[in-house]
């Protein structure tokens, strides 16, 4: 496959650039670098420095080669900022994201992958399947809703090939790859920040939730686990129009395990401070990831907690810079 993909110089698009390049695909990666990181795009992969907000670059870029396929990684990503500042968002996530879709779809492009999140989805006890109530807590996973209920018209009317995937919290490490935000709100990199004492400690937000221990729970899926249903979404619309699906591990842990767990595999004392709830956090989400299981045969392999905390902690123990130009 000839893969165009926005955000490759972020962390998941970069973990999944380096697997297409890997399995004998090409990747072109475009990004502004706003969030992302020179350092994390493959050697191997081509470069174009765009923002999706520039039509006339985007077109050129699309049109640059007959590309199969586009992955759509490009967003902002922060739940919390997104509740600051929501025109930032509506702008970049929703306006930005109908440029790649429009685009793609007019260059004759006719496949895309986009990278939604389990944060479209209203807060539950059950595990979520992809037919459970929609409802986001915060603008971000509201941005994704919208862009994929733009990418079903584009189906309708434009004949576009589509898979969302509803990633759940993407994490763990890969040897040279990593998680690295600017802002890093993600609790596992933060998390093992204070354990590499870059940090002094940990912000436990809300310990008043309606779960075991009152903090909020959430689903740990491994970046590889999350690369991998890519490959396989790509190869499904060769004969699909529509794809939906989750991507989780079918477990909720709480903040507090996420905290005991990297406790235990750094072997250090990660300091907690208990602070209020912060705006646009749901209290439980968990995935079902039955319907992606049942008809592609994906399998979070990877996604086993102590092997997310252990390949995390490998990678941030040894990059106390991260990335170069963080
Ligand atoms: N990390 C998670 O836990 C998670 C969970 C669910 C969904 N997602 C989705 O997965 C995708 C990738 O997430 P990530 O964790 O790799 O984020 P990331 O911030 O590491 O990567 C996003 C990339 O998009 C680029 N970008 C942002 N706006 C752009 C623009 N206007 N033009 C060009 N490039 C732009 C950034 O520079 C960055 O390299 C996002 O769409 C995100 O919403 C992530």
């Amino acid at each position: 496959m000839n893969v165009f993909m926005t955000g490759g110089a972020g962390y998941i698009g970069g973990v999944t650039a380096e697997i297409l390049l890997g399995s004998g695909h090409q990747v072109t990666v475009y990004d502004n670098l706003s969030r992302g990181h020179r350092a994390a795009i493959p050697s191997g992969a081509m470069f174009i420095n765009g923002d999706i907000g520039d039509r006339t670059t985007l077109r050129d870029a699309l049109s640059s080669a007959d590309f199969d396929i586009v992955f759509h990684f490009a967003s902002l990503i922060e739940a919390g900022e997104s509740m600051e500042k929501p025109a930032l968002y509506f702008r970049n996530n929703v306006s930005h994201s109908h440029n790649v879709i429009e685009l793609a779809s007019e260059v004759g492009c006719g496949r895309f992958v986009f990278s939604s999140t389990a944060a479209v989805y209203a807060s539950s006890e059950q595990p979520l399947t992809e037919e459970s109530p929609i409802d986001p807590a915060n603008v971000y996973g509201e941005t994704k809703l919208i862009v994929e209920r733009m990418l079903t018209w584009y189906q309708r009317i434009h004949g576009l090939r589509f898979a969302a995937l509803r990633y759940f919290n993407a994490c763990g490490a890969l040897p040279g790859r990593g998680e690295a935000h600017y802002p890093e709100t993600h609790l596992i990199p933060r998390v093992l920040q204070v354990a590499l004492g870059q940090r002094d400690h940990v912000n436990l937000y809300g310990t008043d939730y309606q779960t075991p221990d009152g903090t909020c729970i959430r689903d740990y899926v491994h970046v590889a686990d999350l690369a991998e249903a890519h490959l396989l979404a790509a190869t499904a619309l060769e004969h699909n129009d529509t794809l939906l699906y989750n991507l989780g591990s079918g477990r909720g842990y709480s903040n507090q395990e996420i905290i005991e767990m990297a406790r235990e595999v750094t072997s250090h004392d990660i300091p907690v401070d208990p602070v209020d709830r912060r705006h646009g956090d749901a209290t439980r989400l968990v995935a079902s990831y039955e319907k992606i299981q049942s008809e592609l045969g994906w399998e979070p392999v990877h996604s086993q907690l102590h092997n997310i905390l252990s390949t995390s902690w490998k990678w941030h123990s040894k990059q106390p810079h991260l990335y170069d130009d963080a």
